[in-house]
C-alpha cells in the first residue's frame, strides 16, 4: 500500500464517516426543523473554531433532511464566500433559492420560482441604479443622518419591505403545502472581517421570516473581528467588541451549538478511527493526551506521523526510530514551533526538560546543570529550560514518561526525518 493512500483527507465528512459523535445532534435538530410546533423564524448557529467540524455537521444535517424528510423540507445550500465580490449578498442568496426550487425533481414550486424571478429582476434593477445598497444601510446610519441619506434610506426601506413581503408570502405558501424552507449557510467566516457584518446584515432579512429555518456555521472570533473593524473608530476594548459580537449574534440565533470541546474518550476514538499503521496504533493513548483536541489539527499531526513513519521505514541503513519519541517530536513541531526550533539547535534541551518534568533536575539547580553539561554549557542549558518549562500544560504529558535522554545522540536523525 502506498503512503499517499494511507494519508487522511481534510474534506468535511458525512454521516457514514462521523468519528466524533456529531450525529447525536443531527436527529433532534432535523426533528426540530420539521416539527409544526417549532416557531419560526428559527436560526441555528453552529459555532466552532477553525477545523472543528462545522461543515461536517452541516453536511450531516443536509443528508438527514434529504434521507428522512424529502417531502417536508426544501434545502438551500448557500456559501457566501463564493459570492464575496457581489455588491449585495441578497441577490446570490435569492438566485440560489430560485435555482434550488426550480431543480426540484417533482416541480412542486414552479409558481414560487416565477414570482421570485420577478422580485429578483426588480431588485437587480434597483441595485444597478444604486437605490439598494445592501446590508450596510442600518449600521451606517449611526454616522450618517443627512437629509439626502434619509431619502435614499426611505427608498431602500420600501424596496426591502416589498422584497420581504414577497418572500414571506412564498415561505407561507410553501409551509401551507407542508414544506419548510431550510437554508444552510457555510464558510461565512472565510470572508474578510470587514465584509462579515455587511454579509450578515444583508442575509438578516431571511432570518426574520416565518416558516424559514436557517442553520449557519460560523467561527465566533471572525464575527468579533468583523465587529471590531466595523466599530474601529469608536476605540472599543477587546472585551467590549466581544460583547457587541455576542449581542449581535444573540439577536439572530435561537439555538447555538458549540463544537469547541471534545472530551478525551471522543478524541481517542477519533484517532483510533484514522487507521494509523499498526505499529503507531499502540501510541494512540499518548497522542490523545498530547495533541490539541481539534479534528483538523489531529489529522495534520496524524498525516505527518504516517508520512515520517514511512520515511523512517524506507531509509536504508537507518535504525527504526522510537515511535513514541517521534510522535512527541511531531506534536512539538506543530504545536510548539519555538521549542521545536530550540531543540533542533540544541537537542539536549529535550533531555533537560524531561529531567525537570521527571523530578530528576530542578530548574534552579545550577550545579545540576553543570554536572550534566560542564561549566561552559550549563548556563545556556539552564536558560533553555527556564524559557520553556511550564509554558504549556501539555508539556507535562509530553515529558513525564519520555526518554529523550536515551537517544540524545540520535535526535539529529529524528529531526532529519521530520524535515529539519
Ligand atoms: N465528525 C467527524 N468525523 C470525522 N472527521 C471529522 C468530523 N468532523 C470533522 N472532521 C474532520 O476534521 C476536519 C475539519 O472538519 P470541517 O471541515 O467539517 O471543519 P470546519 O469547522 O468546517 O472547518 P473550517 O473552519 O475550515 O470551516 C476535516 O478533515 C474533517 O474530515
Ligand atoms: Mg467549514
Amino acid at each position: 500500500m502506498t503512503t499517499e493512500r494511507l494519508l487522511v483527507s481534510d474534506a468535511p465528512v458525512g454521516r457514514a464517516m462521523d468519528g466524533l459523535g456529531l450525529i447525536q445532534y443531527v436527529g433532534p435538530l432535523a426533528r426540530v426543523i420539521v416539527s409544526e410546533a417549532t416557531e419560526t423564524p428559527f436560526t441555528v448557529g453552529i459555532f466552532g473554531p477553525w477545523g472543528s467540524g462545522k461543515s461536517s455537521l452541516l453536511r450531516m444535517i443536509a443528508e438527514t433532511l434529504e434521507a428522512d424528510y424529502p417531502e417536508r423540507t426544501i434545502r438551500v445550500d448557500f456559501n457566501p464566500w463564493v459570492y464575496r465580490n457581489e455588491p449585495n449578498m441578497l441577490l446570490p442568496l435569492l438566485h440560489t433559492l430560485q435555482d434550488t426550487l426550480s431543480d426540484d425533481r417533482s416541480q412542486r414550486f414552479s409558481q414560487t420560482v416565477r414570482r421570485l424571478g420577478s422580485v429578483i429582476s426588480t431588485l437587480t434593477a434597483n441595485i444597478v441604479l444604486g437605490k439598494v445598497s445592501g446590508g450596510s444601510v442600518k449600521l451606517d446610519d449611526i454616522k450618517n443622518a443627512a437629509e439626502e441619506y434619509s431619502k435614499a434610506r426611505g427608498l431602500v426601506e420600501s424596496e426591502m419591505r416589498r422584497l420581504r413581503s414577497t418572500l414571506q408570502a412564498e415561505a407561507d405558501r410553501l409551509a401551507e403545502s407542508g414544506v419548510r424552507l431550510v437554508i444552510l449557510i457555510d464558510d461565512l467566516d472565510r470572508c474578510e472581517p470587514d465584509e462579515i457584518v455587511d454579509l450578515l446584515e444583508s442575509m438578516k432579512l431571511f432570518f426574520d421570516l416565518r416558516n424559514i429555518f436557517v442553520v449557519m456555521a460560523i467561527a465566533k472570533d471572525v464575527v468579533d473581528r468583523g465587529v471590531a473593524v466595523r466599530y474601529r473608530d469608536f476605540g472599543f476594548t477587546t472585551e467590549k467588541v466581544i460583547e457587541i459580537g455576542n449581542e449581535y449574534l444573540d439577536k439572530m440565533i435561537q439555538l447555538p451549538l458549540y463544537l469547541s470541546t471534545f472530551n478525551a474518550p471522543t478524541i481517542g476514538a477519533f484517532i483510533a478511527g484514522l487507521n494509523l499503521p499498526p505499529d503507531l496504533a499502540p501510541h494512540i493513548e499518548l497522542l490523545q493526551k498530547i495533541v490539541y483536541p481539534n479534528p483538523r489539527h489531529i489529522k495534520r499531526v496524524v498525516n505527518l506521523a504516517i508520512f515520517t513513519h514511512a520515511v523512517a521505514r524506507d531509509a536504508p541503513g537507518r535504525q527504526v526510530p522510537r515511535l513514541d519519541l517521534l510522535l512527541r517530536l511531531i506534536v512539538l513541531r506543530i504545536q510548539s514551533p519555538a521549542l521545536y526550533r530550540a531543540s533542533v539547535a540544541r537537542p539536549d534541551l529535550l533531555a533537560d526538560l524531561e529531567a525537570v518534568y521527571q523530578d530528576r533536575l530542578r530548574p534552579d539547580d545550577t550545579d545540576g546543570f553543570t554536572r550534566r553539561h560542564g561549566t561552559e554549557l550549563a548556563e545556556l542549558a539552564q536558560e533553555g529550560v527556564h524559557q520553556f518549562y511550564g509554558l504549556e500544560p501539555y508539556f507535562e504529558d509530553i515529558f513525564s514518561e519520555s526518554s529523550f535522554g536515551e537517544v540524545t545522540g540520535e535526535l539529529v536523525d529524528y529531526i532529519t526525518m521530520l524535515g529539519g
